[in-house]
């Protein structure tokens, strides 16, 4: 009879109730497995009357009959010590606890008898708490127990004429939601089950046809297997029936905040709000006591804050209620935008960050005719802000109304110069949720792709106000950080022309909607002032080379009126040029710690370095890595994340530098210096590199012999072998 797969050789099942119906088909399967079965059943009828020894003994016959081991007991739940007992007496020890056992006295409510009531509760509510005390404190000191209540689906949806057999199994998930926490850190796992199943107390209430397909085997499979070592699963439940299983969990409305600071709480608030308290969009699934509470302080904090909401950004209004079930909404996807454009959207872009025809500088900006007519960096924000957008209101567990959301930060990072045209498809992600107190942050990343290349990464910071104080973490690793605001050691604007670029949130156009969000007149777009500042730092440090432009950081800080004028303070470190955008006319900073990456550029070769690099038979492997990275970057950068830079030597000299980046974006192979820093960098001649790369000649003897220098992490270069090792057939 031994089944294969979960075993339960050495374990005790003790299974009360097992004399028929549902217990008889646990008994047999854990039997069935190699558990050693006390069969309890009182023997009385469906309603609780008399008793007989015969029911356990017919099913203990059973499974000795098939080779099982097993022992009958004939006591009553309520003496649940005795069941406990008998495992002992016979076995040693117990494990695993069925609560089944139960008996029926249906009546229509009123007519329910003292005497109905109490029964009901006594064998199904006390009799499992009787029988599942005696074994806990054997469970608790061998460190494992599994428990199983059952309850019914009249109790968790209620039933006709079942008030009391309602009541009482409701109460057995109340106490086994309790045992299971009370129970996880001895390894005592507790589970609730509502089957269906034809049995002899529901033939009253079910059709033949149905009784006889309803089969209690089709039950058993889920308590085998929730009692199982191996099975994690504690303080859930279950409706299982016909085989099939499903899991039930509680939803909560977002609801409403129904009261004011310091104002009594009224019947018809409550009233007018109705719709909102009961309305399940965005529901959240709190799982804990704690998640539960959490809401509640939320909104103590969100009527303390009311009124003394602070603004400081581009965006605007006002956040409601949210609780927030972080675990579901972080690594959450928000959507994916394909953003089709022409040349007309970055010309656009370039005049509403304040470029003009009267700058020769800016033309190639703004004219599709010149030669090098390109995009400005900044404008990789465009197509990535849709994409976020159009997620973020639907996020459950935060109630959001986007007319109060505050533009925290921004970064933007390239990784290619962004077509000028063409079509870009941008993936947006939940990145974190912070707890600021006084509001909650949202981390969004959006990653912006031309096909299958990245050619763009924003970080956009989201301030909801009023929508923290829920518990959360106030700091993210993943969070793009402003380096420390520096004093600095060189302005403009436009939001009508600046909106036609695709923010279209009327805060920036219309005095009355600026009105609501508590702002005297419409504010520009933080992404304007954000294009500006990026403008002025591109033209000054970069030449105004787009290539140069690695990636941007900004934090706004306060809003800026159209009318005014920006000016933009910058200063050098390295390849790091700070800003920060003031306010000319009051000398308020509107964007405080802002910084800059620029590539060094990539000085023009001499005549004679022209010559040293044309013969060099490592361009030829550098370029063919470079295909490859273009097809599978993605895949590589994960395997390898590190930056190698590549010092060619041709008699003696450098000849040629390489860069092999599989750390950022989809990586990517050029010429010259890592733009950032390399990992490790290697120097050693174009001869012996090709041996290397045929394997003429190992890497190692190559290191230990002089011929290859490595500085920097030296264990990556192990990686290296994923990178060359194709190449050996060159
Ligand atoms: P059943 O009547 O075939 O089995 C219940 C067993 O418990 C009987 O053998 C009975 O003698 C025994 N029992 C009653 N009082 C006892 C006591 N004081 N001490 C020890 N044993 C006692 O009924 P069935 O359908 O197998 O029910 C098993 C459990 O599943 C019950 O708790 C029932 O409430 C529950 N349930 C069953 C559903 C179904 O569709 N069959 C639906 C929802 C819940």
């Amino acid at each position: 009879m031994a089944a294969t797969g979960l075993r339960f050789d050495g374990r005790v099942v003790l299974v009360t109730g097992a004399g028929g119906g549902l217990g008889r088909a646990y008994a047999l399967a854990f039997a069935e497995r190699g558990a050693s079965v006390v069969v309890n059943d009182l023997g009385g009828d469906f309603k609780g009357y008399g008793k007989s020894s015969s029911a356990a003994d017919k099913v203990v016959d059973e499974i000795r009959a098939k080779g099982g081991r097993a022992v009958p007991n004939y006591d009553s739940v309520e003496d649940g010590e005795k069941l406990v007992k008998a495992a002992l007496e016979a076995f040693g020890r117990i494990d695993i606890v069925i609560n089944n056992a139960g008996i029926l006295r249906d009546r229509s409510f009123v007519r329910i008898s003292d005497e109905d009531w109490d029964v009901i509760h006594r064998i199904h509510l006390r009799g499992s708490f009787l029988v599942t005390r005696a074994a806990w404190n054997h469970m608790k000191n061998q460190k494992f127990g599994r428990i199983i209540m059952t309850s019914s689906a009249a109790g968790i949806y209620g039933n006709f004429g079942q008030a009391n057999y309602s009541a009482a199994k409701l109460g057995l998930l109340g106490l086994a939601n309790t045992i299971a926490i009370e129970g996880r850190k001895y390894n005592i796992h507790c589970n609730t089950i509502a089957p269906t199943a034809g049995s002899r107390l529901t033939q009253t209430v079910m059709p033949q046809d149905l009784v006889d397909a309803f089969k209690p085997e089709y039950v058993s499979p889920l308590v085998v297997w929730l009692c199982h070592e191996s099975c994690a699963e504690n303080g859930s439940l279950f409706e299982v029936g016909a085989g099939w299983i499903g899991k039930l969990r509680w939803e909560r409305s977002l609801g409403a905040i129904v009261r004011g600071k310091n104002q009594p709480m009224t019947p018809e608030a409550v009233r007018d709000k109705w719709e909102k308290v009961c309305d399940f969009d965005n529901a959240s699934k709190p799982r804990t006591i704690q998640e539960s509470i959490s809401v509640l302080s939320d909104a103590l904090s969100q009527i303390e804050s009311q009124g003394n909401v602070s603004m400081n950004s581009t965006s605007s209004g006002s956040v409601v209620s949210s609780s927030v079930d972080t675990a579901s909404i972080v690594g959450r996807k928000l959507g994916t935008n394909v953003y089709k454009y022409t040349h007309l959207e970055p010309i656009l872009y370039a005049l509403g960050v304040g470029m003009s025809t009267k700058d020769p500088d800016h033309l190639k900006f703004l004219f599709e005719g010149s030669e090098e007519f390109c995009c400005l960096p900044s404008f990789g924000v465009i197509p990535a802000q849709t994409s976020m957008f159009d997620g973020v209101p639907s996020l459950s567990g935060l109630n959001i109304d986007l007319a109060r959301m505050l533009h925290g930060e921004q970064y933007l990072e390239l990784y290619k110069p962004l077509p000028t045209s063409g079509e870009l498809r941008s993936v947006a992600t939940v990145a974190d949720i912070l707890d600021k107190g006084s509001g909650a942050v949202l981390l969004i990343d959006v990653n912006t792709y031309c096909g299958k290349d990245l050619v763009c990464y924003n970080q956009f910071s989201l301030f909801f106000v009023g929508a923290g104080g829920f518990g959360g973490k106030r700091t993210s690793e993943k969070a793009k950080v402003n380096p420390h605001i520096r004093p600095p050691p060189s302005l403009f604007l436009q939001a009508a022309l600046y909106r036609l670029s695709g923010d279209w949130n009327p805060l920036h156009v219309d005095p009355s909607f600026a009105a609501l969000g508590g702002f005297e007149k419409p504010i520009l777009h933080g992404l304007c002032t954000f294009g500006f500042a990026a403008r002025n730092v591109l033209k000054q440090f970069a030449n105004n080379d787009v290539n140069r432009f690695k990636a941007i950081k900004v934090r706004f800080a306060k809003p800026v009126y159209p009318g005014e004028t920006l000016q933009t303070e910058m200063w050098k470190e390295g390849n790091r040029i700070h800003f920060q955008t003031k306010i000319k006319e009051t000398g308020e900073v509107a964007i405080a710690g802002g910084y800059v990456d620029i590539v060094p550029a990539l000085e023009k070769p001499s005549a004679r370095e022209l010559l040293m690099t044309k013969g060099l038979q490592s361009n030829l492997v550098f370029e063919e890595i470079g295909r490859r990275v273009k097809e599978m970057g993605n895949e590589l950068v994960k395997k390898v994340n590190a930056v190698f830079q590549w010092d060619i030597t041709k008699d003696g000299k450098t000849a040629m530098q390489w860069t092999i980046d599989l750390k950022n974006g989809s990586g990517a192979v050029y010429k010259g210096p890592a733009r950032n820093s390399a990992d490790t960098t290697f120097t050693l001649s174009d001869e012996d590199f090709m041996d290397v790369v045929q394997q003429k000649i190992n890497p190692q003897k190559a290191f230990f012999s002089g011929k290859l220098k490595v500085k920097g992490n030296i264990m990556l270069s192990q990686k290296l072998e994923m990178i060359l090792k194709d190449y050996a057939k060159l």
